[in-house]
């Protein structure tokens, strides 16, 4: 779908301010407790994987990517998915996350994980991980761990713990 005067652009350092403003408008300060925030805690997000939607030079959405470990199985944590609730149900969240998808297909990332709602994400390419099967530090409900796997790695199979790249 076109979207009139939205761009799609690579985040860079300049988009921070707005990006924080954005995640803390979607999630607030529960955002800081969840799980995958652990992850995101432990090493810095891929700006490569990562972009924003600008909308005539405001940034109103944003989707980040971390690089992680998913067990022995090298790919990205994606998240916080965030549109600023003036520019909801245009497809912008949709098209935020095939974005960082095929950027990181592309970067030859084997899985990308997510915690969210199955129904927004199954039709973007996302099935349910094998409940209880990897671990985070911190509780979160395995029944909205979505993967999206690249190659021959099947979701059902992965197992182990999620964590940054930086750690072994
Ligand atoms: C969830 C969010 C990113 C969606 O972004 P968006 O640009 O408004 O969504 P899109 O325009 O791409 O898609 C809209 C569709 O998704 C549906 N949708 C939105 N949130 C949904 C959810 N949590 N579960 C299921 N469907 C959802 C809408 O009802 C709409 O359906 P329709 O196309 O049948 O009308 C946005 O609402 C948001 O920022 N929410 C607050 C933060 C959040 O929950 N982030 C996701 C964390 S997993």
């Amino acid at each position: 779908m076109p979207f009139q005067n939205i761009v799609f652009l690579t985040e860079d350092a300049s988009h921070d301010a707005a990006i924080d403003l954005i995640n803390e408008e979607a999630f607030g300060p529960g955002r800081f407790v969840r799980a995958a925030e652990r992850v995101r805690e432990q090493g810095p997000h891929d700006r490569q994987l990562s972009f924003v939607a600008s909308d005539r030079g405001e940034i109103i959405a944003s989707v980040r990517m971390t690089p992680i470990w998913a067990g022995a199985v090298a790919g990205h944590l994606l998240g916080p998915l965030a549109v600023r609730p003036s520019h909801k149900n245009l497809g912008i969240g949709r098209e935020l996350v095939r974005i960082a998808l095929a950027a990181a297909e592309t970067s030859g990332s084997q899985i990308v994980l997510l915690v969210g709602d199955p129904p927004y994400y199954a039709p973007l390419g996302f099935a349910r991980t094998k409940p209880g099967a990897l671990t985070m530090p911190g509780p979160f409900d395995a029944h909205r761990l979505l993967a999206a796997c690249f190659g021959a790695v099947d979701p059902m199979t992965i197992e182990g713990d999620i964590r940054h790249l930086n750690l072994k």
